[in-house]
């Protein structure tokens, strides 16, 4: 049995007084018998200040992003081994907002996997393809690719570490979420590339749904079999949209 993940993903938004509301709201929501992790992703400059927030509360700790290197002369980076420091336990690698305004390459996602894992974190790795792939019949295959990067970087034992999330680029913050069905084929699709390296790896990976999820949505896409959970952006800042997620992924749980 795979335990739901629920991440909100907070992106470039957030205030000291916005945080503390919601993440107050969260302590108070979150019911501690719920079969789901929550997990929120703060701003790197947040996280220390979250993690205070939420001592003693079962919610996760997660970064945005992490840098590849360790230390060094690397400014503006933060490393993995930083993040668990200040009381991270995840960090979301790969976001397609990462590889399509930052330039980041399948091969920096795949380093990125491997730093995370090795400072004892777990990557959430992001893949899904653009409207134009989709269109082009090309889904399966982009995201074999973005997928075989990181087999090639880490042992199957660091990939079990990992969990993926899918995000189809078309409809993240558009409000066109992918139907349960289409989403449902994709997830299977990463299932069964998985089970290629290892069927046993496969069976345990937890694969997270991004892109417009939603209250309302949330139940029918969680009902699917390879749907694990979510990554949620812009309905993760509202505490109350973002409870019932959670609520629909502990539904999930028999
Ligand atoms: P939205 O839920 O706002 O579509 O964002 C999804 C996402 O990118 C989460 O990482």
């Amino acid at each position: 049995m795979r335990r739901p993940l629920v991440a909100g993903n907070w992106k470039l938004h957030g205030s000291r007084d916005g945080n503390a509301r919601l993440l107050a709201a969260l302590r108070t929501g979150l019911d501690p018998g719920w079969a789901v992790d929550v997990m929120v992703c703060p701003p790197f400059v947040y996280l220390a200040e979250a993690h205070a927030a939420l001592e003693g509360s079962p919610v996760l700790l997660g970064a945005q992003d992490v840098s590849a290197e360790n230390q060094g002369a690397y400014t503006g980076e933060v490393s993995a081994g930083m993040l668990r420091e200040v009381g991270c336990s995840h960090a979301i690698i790969g976001h397609s907002e990462r590889r399509t305004l930052y330039g980041e390459s399948d091969e920096l996602v795949a380093r990125k996997f491997k730093a995370v894992v090795a400072a004892g974190l777990v990557p959430v790795l992001c893949v899904g393809e653009t409207l134009q792939e989709r269109e082009a019949g090309t889904t399966h295959a982009v995201v074999q690719r973005q997928l075989d990067a990181v087999f090639a970087a880490v042992s199957i034992e660091e990939f079990a570490r990992g969990v993926v999330a899918y995000e189809p680029v078309w409809a993240i913050g558009t409000g066109r979420t992918a139907s349960p069905e289409q989403a449902q084929d994709v997830h299977a699709f990463i299932r069964h590339a998985a089970s290629m390296r290892s069927a046993r790896m496969a069976g345990g990976l937890r694969i997270l749904y991004g892109g417009s999820v939603k209250g309302t949505n949330a139940q029918a896409l969680f009902g699917m079999p390879d749907i694990d959970g979510g990554l949620i952006g812009g309905a993760s800042l509202e505490a109350g949209d973002f409870l019932t997620i959670c609520n629909a992924a502990a539904g999930t749980v028999t």
